[in-house]
Formats: C-alpha cells, structure tokens, sequence
C-alpha cells in the first residue's frame, strides 16, 4: 500500500546554454521582468547579457536589483520589494546561488500580498507570490524547485523560514554554463549541502516511496561527482551531474522537509555568520552517527548508494562505513573541519541548540534530540 502526496509543479528545463530561453519563457508569464541577481560574476561571464538579449528580443520589460548578498537579510528583500512595486514589474527572474533566488522568492511574495516580509513566516499569504524563472548558478541548495526561502531576521537573531507552496518558482533553467566560474570553495560547500538535503530527505519522518527515489539518485550522483567539480571546473559532466542531483534533492526535500543538520547549521550562520553550505557539511557526519541507532537500515541504504562496499554485511556494518565516509569526504574538501576554527565559542551552545531544537526540521528527524544532546554533537566537532 502506498500513500503519499508530492508537489513539484515547476517547469524544469535542463540544457547547456538554456538562459538563452529566458526571454521566451518570460513572455508567457508577464511583461516587466524584476532580474535579481548576486555580486556580480553573472555580469563578468557575460550570462546577464544573454539573459538581457533575450528579454529584448522577446519585448520583455526590465529592471535589475544586483548586489543581493550571501544569507540576505529582511532589508535586503525590502529594497526589493520597492524597486519591483516601483518599476511595475509583473514576473521576477533570479538569477545566482541560493540566497538570491530565496531573496527573490521573498520580494515575489511580499509584493503579491502587500505584506512586510517580517510577517511572512507566521501568516498564511493569500496570493502567490509573482511568477518566478529561477536560474542557479550554484550546484547546492536547490531552491529553484523548493518551496522554501530563508532570510535571516537579525532583530531576532534567527533565520526565518519560509514554507509555502506558494513559492514555488514556475520555471527552472538549469544551465550549467552558469556554474562553471563557481570558485572550489562554494563548489564543495553548495555540494555538501546538497547531499546533505538528499540524506535529510530520505531519513526524514515524511519521505515517502517518491521522495526516497529522489534521494538515493541524489546521493549517488552527488558522491560520485562532488570530488571532480570541485577540484576540475572544466569537467562539465560532473558540474551537470551535480546540478542535477542537488535539483533532485531539492524535489525531495521540498516534500519532506531537511532535519537536525539543518536546524543545527541555521544558528550558526546567525551566530557567526557561517555559510551554509559549509555548516552542514562539518555537522553532516557527527549528526548520522548520532542518527545511526535510530535508522541504521536506511544509512545502509545511503551507504550502498554512495558506493560503499562494506566488508561486513550487517546494516550497522553499513551504517558504520557511512559516518566514516562521510568524515573522509570534509577531509578531502576545500572546507573548515572544526566549530573551533569557525571561531564558535562554547558560551554560545546551548543558546544555540535551543534555537535550533524549536526548528520543524526537528521533529522529522529520525531521532529525537534533547537540547542536551545537541550541545554534545556541537562540543564533538569543536
Ligand atoms: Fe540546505
């Protein structure tokens, strides 16, 4: 008997040179595209030219909001909000890591509800926000086809998170043109987190038979091609593979939402300013150990999908290779392997484990933890 719902209502469009279509797709959502995009690499590898062609060949409307930083704060979506409500822009096109296209995601809903952003998380928005043409030009968090955006409230020192479905981007182009000038450190740490999304997903309480499907192809291309993206920006079949596995993922965990390495990384980058990325990948390995007396017959699963072949045979034989594949894999990145070297004080644990003990990314997780325990799976990777 299976039972189970999954939504993934996002036209996904996976081609090398695909932003060429952005003018194409844009006509059938609107008129005055709102472009959103980072620090300025799509300027310099010369994607926002072609995505401004074209609009102009389309006869598509414009206006840019550049500068969107990593881990955008509610300010940084109220600029937004502005420049789409005063420039008259009918459709958003976000173009960057996960932080923009989440900062877009939030000035669509904030300005379809006429809401301040600070309110989105607690109140249910009527509208939709505006239509959304995600193109990411990481391979990690996904959020071109999830219905999650996070922005970081520093009034409340906490990260806000967004969970609706009516976020969810109506197109998708993955172009992996666009993440060939992705320097190795945001490579292993967008990648990390990917894998880290498609391990939450199928351990989750909410996985489902389609979700798990989802996963274990994510975990396999994602292990299989992370060393080589990173380490080789011109072996373009592993970028590929690698935006496809984190897109994958993010099908996944959009349905089942992530678990306790998420609600654990979420305060230490308001803490202390951590990417995201690399905060999961330095808990990823002492959460699943912590994990394995709970679901040691899926992390063999996940370790089987990884390629691991373990010379015993048991689950927790498995389970067991999984942990120290899984520390073997940060050894090997361009990534910090220590709490203590990210400059996190052991003052700030426990205000920290309660912050993130109250995420709804705790309660799906295959073990339960007390606050306590979080504090010793933090103090293990000081
Ligand atoms: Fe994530």
């Amino acid at each position: 008997m299976y039972s189970f719902e999954f939504n993934a209502p996002t036209k996904i469009i996976c081609e090398r040179g695909a932003i060429a279509k952005a003018g194409a797709l844009a006509a059938e959502l609107g008129s005055k595209a709102l472009i959103c995009t980072g620090g300025g690499s799509l300027k310099r590898n010369g994607s926002l030219d072609i995505i401004i062609n074209s609009l102009n060949e389309n006869n598509i409307g414009y206006a840019v909001y550049e500068g969107i930083p990593s881990d955008p704060e509610i300010k940084d979506v109220d600029i937004g909000v502005s420049v789409c409500v005063e420039e008259k822009c009918d459709l958003l096109i976000a173009a960057g890591g996960g932080s923009v296209i989440d900062c877009a995601k939030a000035i669509g809903l904030a300005a379809a509800n006429n809401c301040p952003v600070s309110e989105l998380e607690c109140l249910k928005p009527k509208h939709p926000m505006l239509p959304l043409i995600a193109i990411p030009t990481t391979a990690g968090t996904a959020s071109e086809v999830t219905k999650m955006s996070i922005i970081t409230d520093n009034a409340k020192k906490k990260k806000t998170v967004i969970a609706t479905d009516k976020i969810i981007p109506s197109v998708a182009v993955l172009d992996v043109n666009t993440t060939l000038s992705m320097p190795p450190e945001v490579a292993a740490a967008t990648g990390m987190d990917a894998l880290t999304h498609a391990i939450e997903s199928y351990l989750s309480d909410k996985a489902s038979v389609m979700t798990q499907m989802l996963a274990l192809e994510a975990i396999r291309l994602i292990s299989r091609n992370l060393h080589s993206s990173v380490y080789n920006n011109k072996n373009i079949e592993a970028r590929e593979a690698m935006l496809l596995g984190q897109m994958y993922a993010g099908l996944g965990f959009s349905n089942t939402s992530t678990a306790l390495v998420h609600s654990m990384s979420r305060p230490l980058g308001v803490y202390y300013g951590i990417p995201h990325g690399e905060a999961n990948a330095v808990l990823l390995p002492a959460v699943m150990e912590y994990n394995m007396p709970a679901c040691a017959h899926k992390m063999a699963e996940i370790a089987k999908a990884m390629g691991i072949d373990s010379v015993l045979k048991g689950d927790t034989d498995y389970a067991k290779a999984l942990v120290v594949r899984l520390y073997e894999m940060l050894d090997t990145l361009p990534l910090r392997k220590r709490l203590g070297e990210m400059g996190v004080r052991l003052s700030d644990l426990e205000a920290m484990a309660e912050s993130g003990y109250d995420a709804a990314s705790t309660w799906v997780n295959p073990r339960k933890p007390t606050i306590d325990e979080m504090v010793e799976i933090y103090k293990k990777i000081m």
